[in-house]
C-alpha cells in the first residue's frame, strides 16, 4: 500500500509508534508552521502527477472554476496521493463546495470519495479541508472569483480511508472514553425525567451544539503531534458538556480521569480549535474551563 505521505514532521516517540502499525496506509499531512490555514504549508504534490477532468458540456457564457482534489485510492497501494483537477461551470453547479463535489461525482467522475449526510451542517460527516480551512464542505460557499482555484483536501493529520474520507477511530474511540452519557445513581423524585433549572440548562448552551465533525481537533496542532494520547479540543468540549450537566453525578471521577499531564493538560491555548468551528463553538474556553475546574 502507499507510503505515508509527508511523515518528516510526525516526531513525538509515541506518534512514530502509532505511525509503524499504520505504515500502509496514506496520511493527510500539514506541517506545523501552519496555524489556522493548515494547508498553506502542505508538501506540495508534483504537478506532473496531477491531471485535469472538465465539465462535461460547457455552455458558451460558462463560468469555469477549478477545484484541485486530494485523491489516493487504497486499491491502488503502490500509487502515492495526488492531486486531481477538476473543471465546473457555476452556473450549472449549486453554491457550496458540496454541491460541486456531487456534481463532480454524479456527472464527472463516480470514483471521487466523500462522506455527507443531512447537507445541512447537522451530522458532521463533510468535514475537510478546503482553502486550507478546516470546515463543512455543505456550509461552505464555493468563492465565485473563477481565476483562483480551490484545493481539498481531507481533515489534515488523519489517516485517509479514500480521498478526502478520513479515519476518524481514534477520534471515536477517545470520544468513547470520556462516558459522554449522563451518569448518575439518585432516582427523580417522582420517578420521571430528571430535570434541571433554566439556569442549569443555560450552562449548556455552546456545548450541546457540538456535531463532533472533528475540524478542531485536526487543526490543533497539539493534537497533530498526540493524538494517541490528548484527547483534542472536540472532546474535550465534550468532556465539559457532562462536567457541567447539573443532573450528572460523576463529576469527581470525570475529573480524576481528566488530571493528567496528557489528557488536557497538551492544551496550550493557540485557539486554532475555536477559530475553525464550522458551528461557532469555543472549544478553546471549554478548555480553560476545565483547567479551572480542576484548579479550584
Ligand atoms: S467543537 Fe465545532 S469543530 Fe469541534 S467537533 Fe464540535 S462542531 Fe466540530
Ligand atoms: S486552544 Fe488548545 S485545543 Fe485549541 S487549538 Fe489550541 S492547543 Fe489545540
Ligand atoms: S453533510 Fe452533514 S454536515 Fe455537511
Amino acid at each position: 500500500m502507499a507510503a505515508l505521505r509527508s511523515v518528516t514532521r510526525l516526531v513525538a516517540p509515541s506518534r512514530s509508534a502509532l505511525r509503524s502499525s499504520f505504515a500502509t496506509r496514506s496520511y493527510a499531512t500539514v506541517t506545523e508552521k501552519s496555524s489556522y490555514d493548515t494547508s498553506a504549508s502542505r508538501p506540495p504534490i508534483p504537478a506532473s502527477k496531477t491531471t485535469t477532468v472538465e465539465e462535461p458540456v460547457p455552455s458558451k457564457d460558462a463560468k469555469i472554476k477549478t477545484f484541485q482534489i486530494y485523491r489516493w485510492n487504497p486499491d491502488e497501494p503502490t500509487s502515492k496521493p495526488r492531486m486531481q483537477s477538476y473543471t465546473l461551470d457555476l452556473n450549472k453547479t449549486g453554491p457550496m463546495m458540496l454541491d460541486a463535489l456531487i456534481r463532480i461525482k454524479n456527472e464527472v467522475d463516480p470514483t471521487l470519495t466523500f462522506r455527507r449526510s443531512c447537507r445541512e451542517g447537522i451530522c458532521g460527516s463533510c468535514a475537510m479541508n478546503i482553502d486550507g480551512v478546516n470546515t463543512l464542505a455543505c456550509l461552505c460557499r464555493i468563492p465565485t472569483d473563477t481565476a483562483k482555484e480551490s484545493r481539498i483536501y481531507p481533515l489534515p493529520h488523519t489517516y485517509v480511508v479514500k480521498d478526502l474520507v478520513p479515519d476518524l477511530t481514534q477520534f471515536y474511540k477517545q470520544y468513547k472514553s470520556i462516558k459522554p452519557f449522563l451518569q448518575r445513581d439518585t432516582k427523580s423524585p417522582d420517578g420521571k425525567e430528571f430535570r434541571q433549572s433554566p439556569a442549569d440548562r443555560k450552562k449548556l448552551d455552546g456545548l450541546y451544539e457540538c456535531i463532533l465533525c472533528a475540524c478542531c481537533s485536526t487543526s490543533c496542532p497539539s493534537y497533530w503531534w498526540n493524538s494517541d494520547e490528548y484527547l483534542g479540543p472536540a472532546i474535550l468540549l465534550q468532556s465539559y458538556r457532562w462536567l457541567a450537566d447539573s443532573r450528572d453525578e460523576r463529576k469527581a471521577e470525570r475529573k480524576e480521569a481528566l488530571d493528567n499531564s496528557m489528557s488536557l493538560y497538551r492544551c496550550h491555548t493557540i485557539l486554532n480549535c475555536s477559530r475553525t468551528c464550522p458551528k461557532g463553538l469555543n472549544p478553546a474556553k471549554a478548555i480553560a474551563e476545565i483547567k479551572k475546574e480542576l484548579a479550584f
